[in-house]
């Protein structure tokens, strides 16, 4: 995997195709995988038996983005069916630590997502225990929002902790990612992109080169 990582997001795919849109992003880094319950957020997308069967023919590994209530209850199970990274809502769970520490102990990744009103320093202190944080750049619930470019002072604490530390952490943005907006990202630290709209609008495999080469063009 490269240094700075493009995971496409499905929920921009055809749904009813998934096995040919997920072989359309092959040259991808992970595949983000939005599962959304109706509940944490006004939209509804699919859950573990979906899941299962799209590790079994995704090319590339899976990053779960869980925007789900009561993570502690369901964030495992995708973790034991075999995805790589498995990212969990910090204002859906009672103890991000032990979640973390139960997936990572399963086998998978383990990231914390930050919606746009959450602030960061609660968790500046316990990044050890992630491998990923993920600084939402849109309200999550819908593919197809504006980036919101006021994210990046927070972006900007979690790259700071982790310059000075050393620590391996991969931090994530998700919303509004384009080839305008990538590079604000990336400036701001981030080196993991999600982009569902400016991959799957256009012939993904160009697409994914092109959001490459932008992000590497402002990475520090
Ligand atoms: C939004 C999802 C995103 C979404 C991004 O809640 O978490 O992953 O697919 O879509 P774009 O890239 O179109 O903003
Ligand atoms: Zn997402």
């Amino acid at each position: 995997m490269a240094a700075q990582r493009i995971n496409p997001s499905i929920l921009s795919a055809d749904f009813v195709n998934l096995q040919s849109e997920l072989a359309a992003i092959h040259t991808a880094d992970l595949v983000h995988v939005d599962v959304m319950d109706n509940h944490f957020v006004p939209n509804l997308t699919m859950g573990p038996p979906v899941v299962e069967r799209i590790q079994a023919v995704s090319p590339i590994p899976l990053d779960m983005h869980l925007m789900i209530t009561d993570a502690d209850r369901w964030a495992p199970g995708y973790a034991e069916l075999g995805a790589f990274s498995v990212t969990f809502h910090a204002e859906a769970t009672e103890d991000p630590v032990r979640l973390a520490r139960r997936l990572r102990e399963i086998g998978s990744r383990a990231g914390i997502a930050l919606k746009p009103g959450t602030a960061a320093e609660p968790y500046l202190d316990m990044l050890h225990e992630f491998d990923q944080v993920l600084v939402m750049t849109v309200e999550p619930g819908f593919g197809g929002q504006k980036f919101m470019a006021d994210m990046m002072p927070k972006l900007r604490q979690f790259a700071e902790v982790k310059r000075r530390t050393g620590l391996d952490l991969w931090l994530q943005v998700d919303g509004g990612v384009t080839i305008d907006t990538i590079g604000i990202a990336a400036e701001a630290g981030a080196d993991t992109f999600v982009a569902g709209s400016a991959v799957y609008n256009g012939v993904p495999e160009d697409r994914i080169a092109e959001l490459r080469a932008a992000a590497a063009a402002h990475i520090h």
